[in-house]
C-alpha cells in the first residue's frame, strides 16, 4: 500500500494505492462519509464489473448510484444537467463526498458536477482504468466536452481522496491497458530517463498483468503528476504544461479521427510523443536515436509511434488547423512540449507552425 500525498493547503489530499482497496472501499472511504449516505456515479460498463464490490463494502450504509452511459460522447451538457439535476434531487449538499466510480469520461464529469454543484461539493475518486489511475484522477482537472471541442468546458476542482486499486485493470481490455501506459511512459520522458529505462525493461510485464510492476508504475506516476500538481496546480508555471508532452500533435490525430475509438487518447498521445521527439530531432533539439528509442519503445508496446501508424493521411496544414483549436492556445502563440533528450522535455513557445507542417508533411503516410 502507497499514499501519495497531494499538498495542496486546504485542497490537500491523499491518493491511496492498495491492490485489493475497492473490496475494502466501505472502511477506506469512511471518514469522507456523511449523514450514512452514500452517492455514486458509475457507466453501464463499470456497474456490471467493479459496482457490486464497490456496493457490498458499503453494507449499512444508504446507497444512491447513478449509471450513465458508458464512452465520451456522456462528457456533454445533457449528461450535466441529468446529474446535476438528480443530484439536487438527492439533497446532496456541499460537505457531501459524491464517488466518480469509472475511467476519465466518469471522473471528469463527476468532478465538474461537484464543482458547481451548490458553488462547489466534494468528489472521491475511484478511477477504474490504467489512464484515469496515472493521470486524470489526480490533479483536479474536470471538465466536459463542447462542440467547439474537448474539454474546453470545466473547472479546477480537487478531489478529496483518490482510491486506486490496481487489480481492478485485471479485466481491463488490452487496447485500454496499452492506451493507459502511453500516459505511463510519458512521466519518464519528461523528466525521468531512469523511469523510462524502467519502462523499456517492465513494459512488456505491465501489460501481460505482472502486479508488481503494474503497482511501481502507478506509484511513480502518480507521484510524479502529485509533484508537478503542488508545484503548478493551475498550469500557470510553465510546468504542469509538462504533462502536456505529446498532447499536442496528439490532439490534431484525435480530432482528425473525430474523437473517436478509431484512436483513444492514449494512442493519439503515443503517436505524439513519437512526433514530438521527431520534431524536436528535425530541429537539431534533441539528438536522433533519443527519437528513435521513444518510437521504438511504443512500437513494441504495440502503440502508435506515428501518422503511419495511427492511420491518418491528412496533411500537414490540416493537422496544424486542427492544433489551433486547442484549448492552450494563448495570444495567438501554441505552446509545444519539446524535448532535448529522453527526460528532458520542456516548453516551448517559439515553435513556428510553418515548421510543424512541414515536418509532417514529411512524415510517412
Ligand atoms: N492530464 C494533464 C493534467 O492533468 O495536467
Amino acid at each position: 500500500m502507497t499514499i501519495v500525498p497531494v499538498a495542496l493547503d486546504a485542497r490537500s489530499y491523499d491518493v491511496r494505492i492498495e491492490n485489493g482497496a475497492l473490496d475494502r472501499a466501505g472502511e477506506l472511504l469512511s471518514p469522507w462519509i456523511r449523514r450514512n449516505r452514500a452517492v455514486i456515479i458509475t457507466d453501464a460498463h463499470v456497474a456490471e464489473h467493479q459496482l457490486p464490490r464497490l456496493q457490498a463494502t458499503l453494507a449499512g450504509i444508504e446507497q444512491h448510484v447513478i449509471t450513465l452511459p458508458a464512452g465520451e460522447a456522456t462528457k456533454c451538457w445533457a449528461q450535466l444537467e441529468a446529474l446535476t439535476d438528480r443530484l439536487l434531487e438527492l439533497e446532496v449538499e456541499r460537505g457531501d463526498n459524491i464517488i466518480a466510480l469509472g475511467g476519465g469520461v466518469i471522473g471528469d464529469l463527476v468532478g465538474f458536477a461537484a464543482s458547481i454543484l451548490k458553488r462547489g461539493c466534494g468528489f472521491i475518486q475511484i478511477p477504474t482504468t490504467l489512464l484515469s489511475q496515472v493521470d486524470s484522477s489526480v490533479g483536479g482537472k474536470t471538465a466536459i466536452n463542447s462542440r467547439a471541442g474537448k474539454n474546453l468546458i470545466g473547472a479546477f476542482h480537487q478531489p478529496r481522496f483518490v482510491l486506486i486499486d490496481p487489480d481492478v485493470l485485471d479485466t481491463l481490455p488490452l487496447r485500454e491497458q496499452r492506451a493507459g501506459y502511453a500516459e505511463v511512459v510519458k512521466y519518464g520522458l519528461i523528466n525521468d530517463a531512469e523511469f523510462f529505462g524502467w519502462c523499456e525493461e517492465n513494459g512488456p510485464a505491465l501489460l501481460a498483468g505482472d502486479a508488481a510492476a503494474r503497482s511501481h508504475a502507478i506509484e511513480k506516476s502518480v507521484a510524479a503528476k502529485a509533484r508537478i500538481v503542488i508545484a503548478d496546480e493551475r498550469e500557470t508555471a510553465d510546468l504542469r504544461a509538462l504533462l502536456n508532452l505529446g498532447h499536442t500533435f496528439g490532439h490534431a490525430l484525435e480530432a482528425e479521427t473525430g474523437f473517436s475509438d478509431t484512436l483513444l487518447h492514449g494512442e493519439g498521445v503515443a503517436a505524439g510523443m513519437a512526433l514530438a521527439y521527431r520534431f524536436s530531432a528535425a530541429q537539431g533539439l534533441c539528438p536522433a536515436e533519443d527519437a528513435e528509442r521513444v518510437a521504438a519503445h511504443l512500437r513494441a508496446m504495440g502503440l502508435p509511434d506515428g501518422l503511419k501508424a495511427a492511420g491518418i493521411s491528412a496533411s500537414g496544414e490540416t493537422l496544424v488547423e486542427h492544433m489551433l483549436h486547442d484549448k492552450k492556445m494563448a495570444a495567438g502563440t501554441l505552446p509545444f512540449i519539446l524535448a532535448r533528450g529522453i527526460g528532458q522535455s520542456y516548453v516551448d513557445k517559439q515553435v513556428s507552425l510553418a515548421d510543424v507542417a512541414a515536418f509532417l508533411n514529411a512524415e510517412p503516410r
